[in-house]
Protein backbone atom coordinates (compact mmCIF):
# COMPACT_ATOMS: atom_id res chain seq x y z
CA UNK A 1 0.00 0.00 0.00
CA UNK A 2 2.91 2.23 0.63
CA UNK A 3 3.58 2.91 -3.15
CA UNK A 4 0.74 5.09 -2.72
CA UNK A 5 -0.90 8.22 -1.97
CA UNK A 6 -1.21 8.48 1.19
CA UNK A 7 -5.18 9.09 0.90
CA UNK A 8 -5.33 6.47 -1.60
CA UNK A 9 -3.87 3.98 1.38
CA UNK A 10 -6.50 4.97 3.40
CA UNK A 11 -9.09 2.98 1.42
CA UNK A 12 -6.60 -0.02 2.03
CA UNK A 13 -6.54 0.74 5.91
CA UNK A 14 -9.42 -1.84 6.95
CA UNK A 15 -7.74 -4.70 4.91
CA UNK A 16 -4.17 -4.02 5.96
CA UNK A 17 -5.49 -3.83 9.66
CA UNK A 18 -7.47 -7.83 8.55
CA UNK A 19 -3.92 -9.04 7.68
CA UNK A 20 -2.70 -7.82 10.85
CA UNK A 21 -5.22 -8.33 13.48
CA UNK A 22 -3.93 -11.68 15.32
CA UNK A 23 -1.29 -9.61 16.35
CA UNK A 24 -2.63 -6.23 16.85
CA UNK A 25 -2.61 -6.80 20.81
CA UNK A 26 0.61 -8.10 21.17
CA UNK A 27 2.10 -4.98 19.48
CA UNK A 28 -0.22 -2.68 21.49
CA UNK A 29 0.81 -4.06 24.45
CA UNK A 30 4.39 -3.62 24.09
CA UNK A 31 3.59 0.26 23.63
CA UNK A 32 3.87 1.46 27.76
CA UNK A 33 0.56 3.43 28.36
CA UNK A 34 -1.61 2.72 25.26
CA UNK A 35 -4.55 1.01 27.30
CA UNK A 36 -3.95 3.09 30.36
CA UNK A 37 -4.25 5.99 27.80
CA UNK A 38 -7.63 4.99 26.20
CA UNK A 39 -9.49 4.39 29.65
CA UNK A 40 -8.13 8.30 30.23
CA UNK A 41 -10.31 9.03 27.04
CA UNK A 42 -12.85 7.51 28.36
CA UNK A 43 -13.17 8.74 31.36
CA UNK A 44 -12.73 12.19 30.34
CA UNK A 45 -16.01 12.17 28.63
CA UNK A 46 -17.55 12.32 32.12
CA UNK A 47 -20.68 10.45 31.09
CA UNK A 48 -23.24 9.51 33.73
CA UNK A 49 -23.67 5.61 33.26
CA UNK A 50 -26.42 3.46 33.30
CA UNK A 51 -29.10 1.14 31.15
CA UNK A 52 -30.14 3.92 28.73
CA UNK A 53 -26.70 5.51 28.21
CA UNK A 54 -26.26 5.05 24.23
CA UNK A 55 -21.98 4.51 23.30
CA UNK A 56 -20.32 4.14 20.03
CA UNK A 57 -16.84 3.51 19.46
CA UNK A 58 -15.84 4.20 15.99
CA UNK A 59 -13.05 2.15 14.67
CA UNK A 60 -12.98 -0.11 17.46
CA UNK A 61 -10.45 -2.62 15.82
CA UNK A 62 -9.79 -5.30 18.58
CA UNK A 63 -12.03 -3.72 21.14
CA UNK A 64 -9.45 -2.27 23.18
CA UNK A 65 -10.45 1.12 23.05
CA UNK A 66 -14.21 -0.36 23.15
CA UNK A 67 -12.77 -1.68 26.53
CA UNK A 68 -12.28 1.01 27.58
CA UNK A 69 -15.74 2.45 27.89
CA UNK A 70 -17.10 -1.14 28.87
CA UNK A 71 -14.99 -0.83 31.99
CA UNK A 72 -16.14 3.19 32.78
CA UNK A 73 -19.62 2.93 31.71
CA UNK A 74 -20.27 -1.34 32.58
CA UNK A 75 -24.46 -0.66 32.82
CA UNK A 76 -24.45 1.71 28.88
CA UNK A 77 -25.30 -0.07 25.73
CA UNK A 78 -22.06 0.13 23.52
CA UNK A 79 -21.92 -0.40 20.26
CA UNK A 80 -18.32 -0.67 18.23
CA UNK A 81 -18.01 -0.44 14.52
CA UNK A 82 -14.97 -1.31 12.65
CA UNK A 83 -14.48 -1.83 8.33
CA UNK A 84 -12.17 -4.90 9.44
CA UNK A 85 -13.51 -7.94 9.70
CA UNK A 86 -10.17 -9.53 11.10
CA UNK A 87 -9.78 -6.40 13.75
CA UNK A 88 -13.72 -7.38 14.76
CA UNK A 89 -13.10 -11.52 15.10
CA UNK A 90 -10.72 -10.61 18.11
CA UNK A 91 -12.74 -8.31 19.31
CA UNK A 92 -16.05 -11.02 19.64
CA UNK A 93 -13.27 -13.02 21.89
CA UNK A 94 -12.78 -10.57 24.32
CA UNK A 95 -14.01 -11.72 27.75
CA UNK A 96 -16.69 -8.33 28.06
CA UNK A 97 -17.55 -8.60 24.26
CA UNK A 98 -21.10 -9.94 24.86
CA UNK A 99 -21.82 -6.48 26.12
CA UNK A 100 -21.43 -4.73 22.96
CA UNK A 101 -23.13 -4.82 19.56
CA UNK A 102 -20.29 -5.03 17.41
CA UNK A 103 -20.89 -3.76 13.32
CA UNK A 104 -18.99 -4.23 10.20
CA UNK A 105 -18.74 -1.09 8.20
CA UNK A 106 -17.98 2.15 7.16
CA UNK A 107 -16.66 5.09 9.83
CA UNK A 108 -17.55 7.28 7.42
CA UNK A 109 -21.08 6.78 7.63
CA UNK A 110 -22.13 5.19 10.52
CA UNK A 111 -25.73 5.04 10.27
CA UNK A 112 -25.97 3.29 7.04
CA UNK A 113 -24.29 0.14 8.53
CA UNK A 114 -26.99 0.32 10.82
CA UNK A 115 -26.19 2.49 13.67
CA UNK A 116 -28.08 5.81 13.48
CA UNK A 117 -28.32 6.84 16.88
CA UNK A 118 -28.71 9.01 18.74
CA UNK A 119 -25.86 8.48 21.17
CA UNK A 120 -25.02 9.99 23.99
CA UNK A 121 -20.94 9.54 23.55
CA UNK A 122 -18.98 8.56 20.76
CA UNK A 123 -15.05 7.70 21.22
CA UNK A 124 -12.77 7.43 17.79
CA UNK A 125 -9.47 6.34 18.77
CA UNK A 126 -6.37 6.32 16.29
CA UNK A 127 -9.60 6.73 13.70
CA UNK A 128 -10.14 10.11 12.31
CA UNK A 129 -6.49 9.93 11.10
CA UNK A 130 -7.81 7.26 8.70
CA UNK A 131 -11.05 9.02 7.29
CA UNK A 132 -10.40 9.87 3.22
CA UNK A 133 -12.73 12.62 4.12
CA UNK A 134 -12.94 14.13 8.02
CA UNK A 135 -14.75 16.83 7.48
CA UNK A 136 -17.76 14.61 6.13
CA UNK A 137 -17.09 12.14 8.46
CA UNK A 138 -17.21 14.90 11.58
CA UNK A 139 -20.61 16.32 9.89
CA UNK A 140 -21.98 13.04 9.68
CA UNK A 141 -20.77 12.51 13.08
CA UNK A 142 -22.38 15.37 14.80
CA UNK A 143 -25.90 14.48 13.05
CA UNK A 144 -25.79 11.26 15.63
CA UNK A 145 -25.37 12.95 18.56
CA UNK A 146 -27.91 13.70 20.99
CA UNK A 147 -28.10 17.30 21.77
CA UNK A 148 -25.74 17.87 24.28
CA UNK A 149 -23.64 14.87 23.41
CA UNK A 150 -19.94 13.74 23.82
CA UNK A 151 -17.07 12.84 21.66
CA UNK A 152 -13.88 12.00 22.51
CA UNK A 153 -11.30 12.12 19.52
CA UNK A 154 -8.13 9.70 20.68
CA UNK A 155 -5.52 10.43 18.59
CA UNK A 156 -1.61 11.03 17.33
CA UNK A 157 -1.47 14.82 16.36
CA UNK A 158 2.13 16.61 15.90
CA UNK A 159 2.25 19.12 13.18
CA UNK A 160 2.30 22.07 15.39
CA UNK A 161 5.13 20.54 17.80
CA UNK A 162 8.88 20.34 16.52
CA UNK A 163 9.81 18.08 19.61
CA UNK A 164 6.40 15.98 19.20
CA UNK A 165 7.41 15.13 15.10
CA UNK A 166 11.04 14.21 16.02
CA UNK A 167 9.86 12.01 19.10
CA UNK A 168 6.94 10.91 17.26
CA UNK A 169 9.69 9.90 13.82
CA UNK A 170 12.41 8.69 16.35
CA UNK A 171 9.57 6.20 18.39
CA UNK A 172 7.92 5.15 14.77
CA UNK A 173 11.22 4.58 13.14
CA UNK A 174 13.10 3.10 16.06
CA UNK A 175 10.45 0.88 17.82
CA UNK A 176 6.95 0.99 15.90
CA UNK A 177 7.82 0.06 12.20
CA UNK A 178 10.59 -2.85 13.32
CA UNK A 179 8.85 -4.24 15.78
CA UNK A 180 5.65 -4.70 13.34
CA UNK A 181 7.79 -5.98 10.87
CA UNK A 182 8.68 -8.91 13.22
CA UNK A 183 5.68 -9.43 14.44
CA UNK A 184 3.55 -9.01 10.86
CA UNK A 185 5.98 -9.56 8.10
CA UNK A 186 5.32 -8.10 4.87
CA UNK A 187 2.76 -5.49 6.26
CA UNK A 188 3.01 -2.13 5.02
CA UNK A 189 0.15 -0.69 7.96
CA UNK A 190 3.16 0.35 10.08
CA UNK A 191 4.91 2.93 7.43
CA UNK A 192 1.20 3.96 6.72
CA UNK A 193 0.84 4.63 10.41
CA UNK A 194 4.60 6.94 10.43
CA UNK A 195 3.21 8.67 7.17
CA UNK A 196 -0.40 9.03 8.42
CA UNK A 197 0.95 10.91 11.45
CA UNK A 198 3.04 12.93 10.09
CA UNK A 199 0.04 14.43 7.72
CA UNK A 200 -2.59 14.54 10.09
CA UNK A 201 -3.68 18.42 11.70
CA UNK A 202 -1.75 20.05 14.40
CA UNK A 203 -4.09 19.63 17.45
CA UNK A 204 -4.99 23.83 16.61
CA UNK A 205 -5.80 22.65 13.01
CA UNK A 206 -7.59 19.75 14.52
CA UNK A 207 -9.76 21.75 17.11
CA UNK A 208 -10.52 24.55 14.21
CA UNK A 209 -12.10 21.61 12.41
CA UNK A 210 -14.29 20.04 15.23
CA UNK A 211 -15.70 23.34 15.38
CA UNK A 212 -16.00 23.63 11.78
CA UNK A 213 -18.13 20.82 12.42
CA UNK A 214 -20.18 22.62 15.01
CA UNK A 215 -18.73 20.79 17.71
CA UNK A 216 -17.95 23.16 20.60
CA UNK A 217 -17.07 22.94 24.97
CA UNK A 218 -13.21 21.92 23.04
CA UNK A 219 -11.24 20.44 25.50
CA UNK A 220 -7.85 19.28 24.71
CA UNK A 221 -5.48 17.35 26.97
CA UNK A 222 -2.09 15.15 26.03
CA UNK A 223 -0.91 11.76 27.66
CA UNK A 224 2.24 11.09 29.88
CA UNK A 225 4.97 9.02 28.65
CA UNK A 226 6.30 9.03 25.62
CA UNK A 227 3.01 10.12 24.10
CA UNK A 228 3.19 13.39 25.94
CA UNK A 229 2.73 15.86 23.57
CA UNK A 230 2.74 13.75 20.72
CA UNK A 231 -0.97 11.59 21.51
CA UNK A 232 -4.17 13.89 22.65
CA UNK A 233 -7.46 13.23 23.43
CA UNK A 234 -9.52 16.13 22.00
CA UNK A 235 -12.97 16.68 23.78
CA UNK A 236 -16.21 18.30 22.78
CA UNK A 237 -19.49 18.43 22.60
CA UNK A 238 -22.98 18.76 20.34
CA UNK A 239 -24.51 21.89 21.96
CA UNK A 240 -27.39 21.47 23.76
C1 LIG B 1 -5.30 1.83 14.93
S1 LIG B 1 -6.78 0.88 14.91
C2 LIG B 1 -7.54 1.49 16.39
C3 LIG B 1 -8.39 0.45 17.04
C4 LIG B 1 -8.93 0.83 18.41
N1 LIG B 1 -9.76 2.02 18.37
C5 LIG B 1 -7.83 1.01 19.44
O1 LIG B 1 -7.77 2.08 20.04
O2 LIG B 1 -7.03 0.11 19.64
C6 LIG B 1 -7.71 1.69 13.63
C7 LIG B 1 -8.94 0.92 13.22
O3 LIG B 1 -9.69 1.74 12.32
C8 LIG B 1 -10.31 0.90 11.38
N2 LIG B 1 -10.70 1.69 10.21
C9 LIG B 1 -9.89 2.38 9.39
N3 LIG B 1 -10.63 3.00 8.44
C10 LIG B 1 -11.93 2.70 8.69
C11 LIG B 1 -13.17 3.04 8.10
N4 LIG B 1 -13.23 3.84 7.03
N5 LIG B 1 -14.29 2.57 8.64
C12 LIG B 1 -14.26 1.77 9.75
N6 LIG B 1 -13.12 1.40 10.34
C13 LIG B 1 -11.97 1.86 9.83
C14 LIG B 1 -9.28 -0.16 11.09
O4 LIG B 1 -9.87 -1.32 10.53
C15 LIG B 1 -8.68 -0.38 12.48
O5 LIG B 1 -9.34 -1.43 13.14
Amino acid sequence: MNSQPLQAQKQAVPGAFDRVARRYDLLTGMNPGYRKHLRWSAERMRLTDGPELALLDLCCGTGLSTEALVRCYPRAQVAGLDASAGMLAVAATKPWARAVRFVRGDAMDPAASGLPGPFDGVLMAYGIRNMPDPDLCLRRLFALLKPGATVCFHEYSVRDSRRARLVWNAVALGIIIPMGLLTSPGSDIYRYLRASVNDFDGVAGFEARLARAGFTDLKTETMDGWQAGVCHSFLARRPA
